[in-house]
């Protein structure tokens, strides 16, 4: 990170300063649906124009640079579900068309270059990776975004489930990136691929942190929303 800013961003903040200060915060844009060419503009008049909430874009982009920050529950009430959900979908597929596939490629061009037990493994290693990441959003997808849309459209209650079934069973998609480090790191030598192993490895550590921010996002951000939705409904029984 290049950040030298020690108090959080702010939505009256200039969206080129936020860049300047942490060029990551480029990789929030395509997953927003925000256009380039921000001119002066602030964060508030740049996502207005393009249909984003300035509070969810400025909290992914503190989420995304300052370690320790935390959101608060007045700023969790301003934020709007439903984006946050299309924020969330939309790194899903993110995550596996422009990030994963991509690792996918370049490992199997090192591979190419590896002794045969070597290539097996990482190459197994990493399928059965992406089929757990894949498992991972389907789940979300398919089971727990569509329970808090029925939640937000019924204002009821659902008798088999809630949103503490999803944060019990929530489990971390960027500890088996670690063991995939480790064998490219530790154990590849001779091969004569230093610079495509490397490049690889970027993408890898790259990959891992951003992940580890969206399960944190959706630790900390979309679970206490969606217990506060709950609360409510359960209030007005
Ligand atoms: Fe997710
Ligand atoms: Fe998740």
């Amino acid at each position: 990170m290049t950040s030298i800013i020690t108090s959080k961003y702010t939505t009256q903040m200039r969206i080129a300063e936020l860049i300047e200060y942490n060029y990551n915060l480029l990789l929030l844009f395509p997953r927003f649906g925000l256009e380039l060419g921000v001119g002066e503009s602030s964060v508030a008049e740049q996502c207005i124009r393009q249909g984003v909430s300035p509070e969810l874009f400025v909290m992914m982009c503190n989420i995304y640079t300052f370690a320790d920050y935390m959101p608060t529950t007045s700023e969790l009430k301003q934020l709007d579900i439903e984006q946050l959900l299309n924020y969330l979908s939309r790194s899903h597929k993110y995550y596996i068309d422009s990030r994963i596939k991509p690792i996918e490629q370049q490992l199997k061009s090192i591979t190419g270059h590896c002794s045969l037990s070597h290539s097996a493994v990482l190459q197994r290693f990493f399928s059965e990776y992406e089929q757990e990441v894949i498992h991972h959003f389907t789940y979300e997808e398919t089971t727990v975004f569509p329970y808090i849309r029925t939640l937000m459209a019924r204002k009821e209650k659902q008798a088999e489930y809630d949103i503490d079934i999803f944060k019990n069973n929530h489990s971390n998609i960027d500890d088996k990136l670690s063991d995939l480090k480790n064998i490219l790191v530790k154990h590849l030598r001779g091969i004569g691929m230093a610079a495509e192993t490397t490049e690889l490895l970027f993408q890898i550590f790259s990959l891992e942190e951003d992940l580890s921010r969206h399960t944190f996002i959706e630790d900390v951000v979309l679970i206490p929303m969606v217990q506060q939705l709950e609360q409510r409904i359960y209030e007005h029984k």
